[in-house]
């Protein structure tokens, strides 16, 4: 006689797994996972019942990031995405931040001259005005009650960087920042956000119109000399690209500024160090984006052929999710992975922060000289800035998103 009984199977665990209460420590899962060999390749269950590989180890990680037979094309079938509006947005037109190379490569190199380490280097007395003008602002408003850092400092510096580079007017700045920051600060409702992103497509598309009239010295007439009129690129890929580095880092920039704040209040010992000795601000940004990992779910691929990663066969069409935050706080490669040390040996193992590989942040060196002038002035024009609020107060973002504060109430 046969049973109609069929055993329940047991679902992998959830993923994203969820922060503990008011804390910006990786969840807990990650060390388990990575204390137990058999599951340092295992599999987890999104949103939409899929069942993707996670890798929590760095040498995995790595492996994986750099392997070709891994896909980044979310509009292939087992792509792991992370909600129905990310499902929904892989079927739009991609950017090169979601091909495969070669692709990839030939729309990513038509950005990557102006993010160089030179080219940004160059580009730091800029930078280090921007950061100086906008604690002068944030200074002079006073702080008869507690300022939100986020609001008044934070938000407004990658912003005005980028737009720099993009090209856009210096008396557009107040509008783009202000549609901006209603698509990221979270506050806003999804229509007012939808709204936000429409306005600033319709601005990038008029402002090619006006850069093939009159083109300068930036990114976009750069786009349209050498991509537009070519007939390399339609107009619609350079706003599209334009639009991708407006806001591809636009968020994470402002939580690592945030989160940088947060480090260095966590650890006064550190903080009179880097005040003693501004030389040591290149390693505090390094740490800082070991130990923080804020951009930790854009490292996802799809297996175009049969591919064994840490021992585990991933079938062609499985997902892979790299967890880059998990690797950044592997012992076997960061010994006392958990502790914030600015003074940390640093042998050649990449922190992961920026991702790794091909795909790793076209901006990383931007990103690293704002970090570097936003903590080279910061405390030191302003040694008293501290919390208005107890560090478990702060709200921060949903446990189970990237991590990250909402506001960030100082005094100084
Ligand atoms: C501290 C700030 C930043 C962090 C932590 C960060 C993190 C990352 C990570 C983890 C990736 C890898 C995604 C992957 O492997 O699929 C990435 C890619 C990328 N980032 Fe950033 N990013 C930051 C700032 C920026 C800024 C300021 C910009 C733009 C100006 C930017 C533009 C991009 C772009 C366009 C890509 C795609 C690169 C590609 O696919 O070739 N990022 N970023």
């Amino acid at each position: 006689m046969t049973s109609a009984f069929t055993a329940p199977s047991i679902l992998p665990p959830l993923f994203p797994f969820t922060r503990q209460s008011r804390s910006l420590e990786p969840p807990i899962e990650y060390a388990q996972l990575r204390s137990d060999p058999s599951k340092h390749v295992s599999r987890v269950t999104l949103w939409d019942g899929s069942t993707p590989f996670l890798l929590v180890k760095h040498q995995d990680i790595c492996d994986a990031l750099v392997d070709d037979r891994l896909s980044k094309e979310r509009n292939r079938p087992g792509f792991p995405e992370m909600s129905a509006g990310g499902k929904a947005a892989a079927q739009n037109k991609p950017t090169f931040v979601d091909m495969d190379s070669p692709a990839h490569m030939n729309q990513r190199r038509m950005v990557e001259g102006l993010f160089t380490k030179e080219q940004i280097d160059s580009q730091r007395p800029h930078i280090q005005k921007v950061v100086a003008d906008q604690l002068d602002e944030m200074i002079k408003k006073g702080c008869d009650k507690p300022v939100d850092l986020v609001e008044a400092f934070a938000l407004a510096i990658p912003s005005y960087i980028i737009y720099g580079i993009l090209g856009t007017p210096n008396s557009d700045l107040k509008y783009l920042t202000s549609k901006n920051a209603t698509r990221t600060n979270g506050s806003a409702t999804a229509s007012e956000a939808s709204n936000a992103n429409k306005e600033l497509l319709d601005y990038f598309g008029a402002l090619v119109e006006e850069k093939m009239k009159n083109p300068a010295d930036d990114l976009i007439s750069k786009l349209v000399q050498e991509q537009l009129l070519t007939g390399h690129l339609a107009k619609e890929d350079v706003v599209q690209i334009a639009f991708l580095m407006l806001v591809a880092g636009n968020a994470t920039m402002v939580n690592m500024i945030n989160l940088g704040v947060i480090a260095l209040l966590d650890h006064p010992d550190q903080l009179r160090d880097l005040l003693q000795d501004p030389s040591l601000v290149k390693p505090f940004v390094e740490e800082l984006c070991r130990y923080y990992v804020a951009s930790s779910f854009a490292t996802r691929r799809v297996a175009k052929v049969d591919v064994t990663i840490g021992g585990q066969l991933i079938k062609a069409g499985e997902g892979v999710i790299a967890a880059t935050q998990s690797g950044s706080r592997d012992e076997s490669v960061f010994p006392n992975a958990d502790v914030f040390d600015l003074h940390r040996q640093r042998g050649i193992e990449a922190g992961l922060g920026f991702g790794y590989g091909p795909h790793e942040c076209v901006a990383e060196w931007l990103a690293r000289a704002e970090l570097e002038s936003v903590f080279s002035v910061l405390f030191q024009t302003l040694p008293n800035l501290r919390l208005a609020v107890k560090k478990e107060d702060l709200e921060l973002t949903p446990s189970t998103k990237d991590i990250g504060v909402v506001a960030l109430p100082v005094l100084w």
